[in-house]
């Protein structure tokens, strides 16, 4: 009797939590105003870093998609660094190169691959943008993405900038729509509040003179996107992901499992860190921090927590585990189990290994 109680209550503590955050964001601060003066005509000069690893079969594509967004292009300045990239990835940026000679692109390469951010912090030497915009090779823009991400830098206390996500490519059907929504409206909801602390490298705006005042994205944990925008909301400025701007990503269709474990991973190591720094956080980030902090680091594992107090219940629990069980039908839910299922993984995983160089993952173009 009372390990079921423990059951259900573990369970309940379990979807309560995530549920409630989300209809306390929406309800308060999704139909916010955003408080920031953003600003169409707003056209500083901008730096794009795309870091490649055996980027093939995208990098063309994606610098023809960056070549083809709205912005003038005198201002726009590309900066591929390579990490040594042995499928001939460099040679294509040169051919790039060459047949667009009015596009401003430097290439980068490094002698050996030494993980993003580090690939990030070479690049960021040579930046001149007062806007630096990192994008990832395995995404696209609209058109109007980048023109969308600059206008909101033309307000003083915005500090970074970055996008929600529409997956792409075969490996996307995995993703479940519900959960999506759910993650979005949340990000959304959060910058409002003040800032997000999850970002995308898919299209991740700084402003070049806070990197610099933090010496760079941190090249000992993995989500240099994340982490970066939460010590730029810890500076005092926004960071937020507004409700128009999009990036499309591409899912890998091999080793999908091992993809979210990895970004799960470093999430984990993001919010590890994070909520040690945030004490003199402004008022809202400061729960917004604990709130994502507390869904990512300890949540999960009231999940395995109930499972185990409903198996050791005896048939009532047993019945409370079949439910359960029963409730994978449901997509959402199944969405949400697996995720969680990644962070306890991740968890785990890091503590032998932090994956700040990861394996590159085979992503087909839709
Ligand atoms: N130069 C260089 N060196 N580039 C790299 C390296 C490296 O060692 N490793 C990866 N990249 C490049 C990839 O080619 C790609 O353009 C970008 O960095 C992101 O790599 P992905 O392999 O696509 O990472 P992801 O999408 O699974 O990871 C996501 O989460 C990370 C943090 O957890 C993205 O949002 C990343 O941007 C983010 O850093
Ligand atoms: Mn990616």
């Amino acid at each position: 009797m009372i390990l079921e109680a423990l059951a259900l209550a573990l369970a309940g503590a379990h979807f309560g939590a995530p549920l409630l955050y989300y209809a306390c964001m929406r309800r308060r601060y999704l139909g916010r105003p955003w408080g920031v003066r953003a600003d169409e005509g707003y056209r500083p000069r901008v730096t794009v870093i795309v870091p490649t690893y055996r980027e093939a079969a995208l990098i063309r594509g994606r610098l023809d998609n960056i070549y083809a967004q709205e912005y003038p292009r005198e201002l726009v300045e590309v900066i591929v660094v390579d990490g040594a990239s042995d499928d001939g990835t460099p040679e294509l940026v040169e051919g790039w190169a060459a047949e667009h000679p009015d596009a401003n692109l430097r290439l980068i390469r490094e002698a050996e691959r030494g993980g993003k951010a580090r690939a990030l912090n070479r690049a960021l030497r040579y930046a001149t943008g007062e806007v630096v915009v990192i994008a990832d090779a395995d995404a696209l823009w609209p058109s109007g993405a980048l023109a969308e991400a600059v206008k909101w830098f033309a307000d003083p206390t915005v500090g970074a900038v970055s996008c929600l996500k529409r997956p792409a490519g075969p490996g996307a059907k995995w993703l479940e729509e519900g959960y999506r929504r759910y993650y979005n409206e949340l990000r959304v909801a959060e910058s409002k509040a003040f800032a997000t602390p999850i970002f995308h490298g898919e299209l991740a705006a700084f402003r070049r003179d806070l990197l610099e005042r933090l010496g760079g994205f941190p090249t000992d944990i993995g989500a240099d996107d994340s982490h970066t925008a939460t010590r730029i909301a810890l500076m005092g400025y926004r960071a937020i992901t507004p409700e128009g701007l999009w990036a499309e990503e591409l899912v890998p269709s091999e080793g999908y499992l091992a993809w979210r474990v990895r970004r799960a991973q470093h999430l984990v190591q993001h919010f590890a860190r994070a909520v040690s720094m945030a004490r003199g956080a402004p008022p809202e980030f400061r729960l917004v921090l604990y709130a994502e902090a507390y869904l990512h680091l300890v949540n999960p594992w009231l999940l395995p927590a109930a499972l185990a107090a409903a198996l050791a219940a005896g048939p009532p629990g047993w019945a409370l585990v079949g439910l359960g069980l029963a409730l994978l039908a449901y997509k959402p839910y199944r969405t949400w189990v697996a995720m969680q299922l990644c962070l306890i993984a991740a968890a785990l995983r890091n503590l032998w290994t932090k994956e700040v160089a990861w394996r590159r993952e085979e992503k087909a173009p839709s």
